[in-house]
């Protein structure tokens, strides 16, 4: 047990998928693993285990931000063994030719946040997925007929008030869309020599705004997670 999961040592898979919120987490391992059990509720950020395909799989709430998914992914790594984590979540577009619904591979997070230099010995951090799975997920979407954008995010300290610079330093670089965990998490796996990867779905844009409706958000985190699952057993 850890403070953030209270999981006995063995209940935690190799794998872990991980969306922002905990109740993404039981509505996947309610509706894509058998047998799956509740494993953790501290804080109510439930964890899960079950099968997808005969493979063992967790899944768990990281929360938001940062700080959050730090604890939640060196918890995991470093009390219950996990090896392989890939985060299922949501993002804001930032590129023009970005929509609503996308699919986003992320290749590269650069952020604003201090945590990865701080990591760095004060230089800047180069956060990357692992190139194994990120090659996986290329080839399970091309299989799948899956269409994903493969490219770089960047992981945002903010949700409300960026400042005024941050959006077209952003556009100027090709950042495709912000999310707020990603960078964190690709910089604890390397510095674990462990896997990590991002799948994210873009839910809102930050240029062109618009909605999603119910029906559209629920197909596209189905697609994310038919993506995410049949990437993490490849
Ligand atoms: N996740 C979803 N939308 C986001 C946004 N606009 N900024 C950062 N993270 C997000």
């Amino acid at each position: 047990m850890t403070p953030h999961i209270n999981a006995s040592l063995n209940d935690i898979a190799e794998i872990v998928l991980m969306p922002g919120d905990p109740l993404r987490a039981k509505y996947i391992a309610e509706n894509y693993l058998e047998d799956a059990r509740l494993v953790s509720d501290v804080r109510n950020m439930f964890a899960f285990t079950g099968f997808y395909k005969g493979v063992r799989i967790s899944v768990m709430g990281h929360g938001m931000g940062i700080p959050s998914v730090s604890i939640y992914a060196h918890e995991l790594i470093h009390e219950y063994g996990a090896k392989k984590l890939i985060r299922v979540g949501s993002c804001g577009g930032v590129a023009e030719d970005i929509n609503l619904r996308d699919i986003i591979v992320v290749n590269a997070a650069s952020t604003g946040s201090g945590t990865n230099r701080a990591r760095f010995a004060g230089y800047d951090y180069a956060s990357v997925p692992d190139f194994e799975m990120l090659k996986n997920c290329w080839q399970t979407a091309d299989e799948l007929q899956t269409k994903v954008r493969v490219g770089g995010i960047f992981t945002n300290d903010f949700f409300y008030g960026d400042p005024d610079n941050l959006l077209p330093a952003l556009q100027k670089m090709n950042i495709l869309a912000m999310d707020m965990e990603s960078a964190a998490l690709f910089a604890i796996a390397a510095e674990s020599r462990v896997q990590a990867l991002s799948i994210i779905t873009v839910s809102d844009h930050v240029v062109k705004g618009g909605e999603m409706s119910v029906l559209e958000r629920q197909t596209t985190f189905d697609q994310m997670m038919v993506l995410a699952l049949e990437t993490a057993i490849r």
